[in-house]
């Protein structure tokens, strides 16, 4: 194994969701860096049916919480991965069509590794209304948000993270 090889790896095993974030600002060319991550993720047919959108408003990060209630941290940003169901049609697979999902977790699990490695914490929460985080960001009918990343710095003084409830 090379040392690349061995730091990503080490990454790999060293992240661990964050669920306490400090008040730090999180600047948007890092939020920009996390998000590009999205088209590295392998992707079925290459497609790219997950659209990803950042949010970086103080006031739509704290609606998405209002409605999430399983978004334990107080996020300085915030990524959002949906299914556009409409290009999904385009290419005949129903809305519900399992890979469509599959590919959710890819684009989830390829950005949760890149905001590790801006220094980021982060946290998947998928315990939200999707019909009201789809009207805070404005999206059209035909995409569907289905995970929230938070982003944001660790909070030094916060100790274990807490698990989420059953
Ligand atoms: C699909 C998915 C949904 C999740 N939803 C939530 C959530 O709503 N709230 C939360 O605090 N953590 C959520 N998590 C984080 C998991 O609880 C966490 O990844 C797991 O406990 C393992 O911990 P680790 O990532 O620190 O190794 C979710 C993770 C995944 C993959």
């Amino acid at each position: 194994m090379t040392a690349v090889d061995r730091a990503v790896y080490d990454a790999l095993r060293a992240r661990r969701v964050t669920r306490r974030m400090s008040d730090r600002a999180v600047d948007p060319e890092t939020v920009g860096l996390v998000v590009r991550a999205a088209k590295f993720a392998p992707n079925a047919g290459n497609r790219r049916l997950q659209p990803v959108v950042a949010v970086t408003n103080g006031t739509k990060l704290r609606l998405l919480r209002l409605i999430s209630p399983g978004m334990i941290p107080v996020p300085q940003a915030a990524v959002v991965i949906s299914i556009d169901v409409g290009r999904a049609a385009s290419y005949g697979f129903p809305p519900r069509a399992p890979g469509l999902y599959v590919d959710v977790g890819t684009v989830a699990a390829t950005l949760l590794t890149a905001a590790q490695a801006a220094g980021l914490g982060a946290c998947p929460v998928t315990s939200f209304s999707r019909a009201a985080a789809g009207r805070i960001l404005n999206l059209p009918e035909t995409v569907q948000p289905h995970m929230i990343i938070c982003l944001g710095y660790p909070d030094p003084t916060g100790g274990p993270p807490p698990m989420p409830k059953p």
